[in-house]
């Protein structure tokens, strides 16, 4: 049976402006669309304002500076962790089987890449029927000592690993815009994004994000969607958008494009 690959973003989930402030509204409500689908899936969900805001203070992403870090290393894999059992009691609520997997304790990376996943227990949950959740985290490097690894970077090597056959990135807007949204009024949606598409988009972020701004998700689904598979960015804080993505039916958002389309 094939898989759907979701991720929802730590800005619908989470309001990224406030320390540690979960939207269990959005929250069970999408676990709802994702339970009532039917369909198989491996479901990872980004910080938000669990994880960036903290990360930031204490400059994770760059990898072990000082001992100072320490605590900061253990504050944050603590919020993502609460902020995850928040998403699975979301789920638990919704009558969907799943199971929580901190990439902090079964993932390596090198040099801020993501190298390495326990790969294994996610094809045995799913071979049971219960759901694999798993989400941005402080995690190990070989080089750095720890490090941040997104739930983009988790996205890539799952898609890599279970070549599913949907894709679904859930932003809180309709998708990739030609500028940010929030702050340009002449931002315009672009329906099918290509490689292309991210030379066009200004290298700047507006909120302060250790995993980098849009340009640096982007990348990522640029790569995920070259694996071949539909991969698509809609908005999740629209009620039903997500479930009739999974139904397969068109939906308003950006198609991301594999090459140069
Ligand atoms: C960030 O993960 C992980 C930490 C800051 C610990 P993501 O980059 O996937 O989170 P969102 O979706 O941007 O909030």
């Amino acid at each position: 049976m094939s898989v759907a690959l979701i991720k929802l973003g730590g800005s619908v989930i989470t309001d990224k402006s406030r320390y540690r402030s979960f939207n269990r509204e959005s929250s069970d409500r999408l676990a709802r669309e994702i339970a009532s689908s039917g369909k198989q899936v491996i479901l990872v969900h980004g910080a938000g304002s669990f994880g960036h805001v903290l990360a930031s203070e204490y400059q994770l992403q760059k990898g072990y500076l000082d001992d100072s870090q320490r605590m900061g290393v253990a504050k944050v894999q603590r919020d993502v962790r609460d902020l995850n059992r928040e998403v699975m009691l979301s789920l638990d609520r919704a009558g969907m089987p799943s199971t929580s997997i901190p990439p902090g304790a079964c993932a390596l990376m090198e040099s801020g890449k993501l190298r390495r996943l326990e790969t294994d227990l996610f094809h045995r949950y799913l071979e049971l029927g219960i759901t694999p959740v798993t989400f941005g985290d402080v995690v190990l490097d070989s080089q750095r000592r720890f490090g941040i690894c997104s739930g983009d970077q988790l996205m890539h090597l799952l898609a890599r690993e279970f070549r599913p056959e949907l894709v679904v990135f859930c932003a809180d807007v309709d998708g990739i815009f030609t500028a940010d949204p929030n702050l340009d009024k002449g931002a315009k949606l672009i329906q099918e994004v290509d490689r292309s598409t991210l030379e066009s988009i200004p290298r700047t972020s507006r909120v302060t994000d250790v995993t980098g701004s849009i340009y640096g998700k982007l990348e990522s689904m640029l790569d995920i969607a070259e694996l071949g598979k539909g991969t698509m960015v809609i908005n999740g804080l629209v009620p039903g958008r997500l479930a009739s993505a999974l139904r397969g039916e068109k939906v308003k958002g950006s198609l991301v494009v594999g090459g140069r389309g």
